[in-house]
């Protein structure tokens, strides 16, 4: 990581967060580079964290880098990815890593957009607590990617939070559902059980503080304790107690299918966007 420079195409929100944690670990901001068209975010950017600007200029930012990181949107993906895919076969260095992090977008796009199924690419699927550096991301790569380059992508990944590989490209529709879209399926929860404690007689204020306390709570127990989720929730559900009141509530309305059928929603719709991004962009 030390050794290797980053040129993030596009300065946007996961630019910006990728680039604090980067430089917050190990990655000198020296080697990163940053191609925005927007000058005043490239300035603000070079001076809280000294990385090297390239104002419009996305062909000067790769040349002779490890890795370009594509953080534009995904309907822009391809017009900037057929750019990148000109300068490379144009210059005869090294061939850094590709990483998206564009939502939706398949691999064999980007190859093509690149101008053929040469390139080392790896797709990841960020989650939006990634701005808090508290990412859950899912990350693939083609026939083309080294075990360094993997490192490398997996380094770069975990400055925003963790990751995990995916042995084939579906499976990140299965992290799109879980992952990607997870964030609002808690904040769905969460917004549930503040509006049922009002209803209990709580004022908004508390209701809302001792939910997100008890989610926290709960997340961080999850995490840091040895147990599985189901084994954690056996343990408070004492029997004939409060809480298994609530439980048997929810097993009776088969809150397990529920989400099952959710995710399927989510995975299926996630398929549908990537073919129609793909469609779109010849
Ligand atoms: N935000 C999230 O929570 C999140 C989570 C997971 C994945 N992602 C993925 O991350 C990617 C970036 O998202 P974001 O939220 O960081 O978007 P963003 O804040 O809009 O950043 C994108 C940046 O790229 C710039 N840009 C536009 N055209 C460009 C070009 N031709 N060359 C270079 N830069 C260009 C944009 O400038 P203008 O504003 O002037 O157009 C903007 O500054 C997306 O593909 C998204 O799917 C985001």
């Amino acid at each position: 990581m030390k050794n290797s420079t980053i040129a993030f195409i596009g300065g946007g929100n996961m630019a910006y967060s990728l680039i604090g944690g980067l430089v917050a670990g190990d990655c000198p901001a020296s080697n990163i580079r940053v191609a925005d068209p927007n000058n005043e975010t490239l300035e603000a950017m070079q001076q809280q964290f000294g990385i090297t600007p390239f104002p419009a200029d996305n062909p000067g930012a790769i040349a002779e880098v490890d890795a370009i990181v594509l953080a534009v949107k995904p309907q822009i993906l391809a017009t900037v990815t057929k750019e990148v895919g000109e300068v490379l076969q144009n210059s005869h260095g090294k061939a850094p890593l590709l990483i998206s992090i564009a939502a939706g977008v398949r691999t064999h796009d980007i190859e093509r957009w690149l101008g053929g199924d040469t390139q080392a690419v790896v797709r990841t699927m960020p989650n939006t607590p990634a701005l808090l550096q508290s990412s859950a991301t899912g990350l693939y790569a083609n026939r083309h990617v080294s075990e360094q380059q993997k490192n490398l992508a997996e380094s770069i990944l975990r400055a925003v939070g963790t990751t995990a590989w995916l042995e084939e490209e579906a499976q990140l529709d299965a992290v799109t559902a879980l992952s990607g879209s997870g964030p609002a399926y808690f904040f769905l929860f969460m917004e549930a059980m503040e509006a049922a404690a009002q209803e209990l007689g709580l004022p908004q204020e508390t209701a809302r503080m001792l939910t997100l306390q008890t989610a926290f709570g709960a997340a961080k127990m999850a995490l840091e304790r040895p147990e599985s989720s189901a084994e954690l929730r056996r343990k408070v559900t004492s029997p004939g107690g409060t809480t298994e009141a609530a439980i048997g509530s929810f097993q009776q309305q088969e809150l397990e299918a529920i989400v099952t059928q959710a995710m399927n929603a989510a995975r299926d719709r996630s398929i549908e966007l990537a073919d129609q991004l793909g469609k779109e962009n010849p």
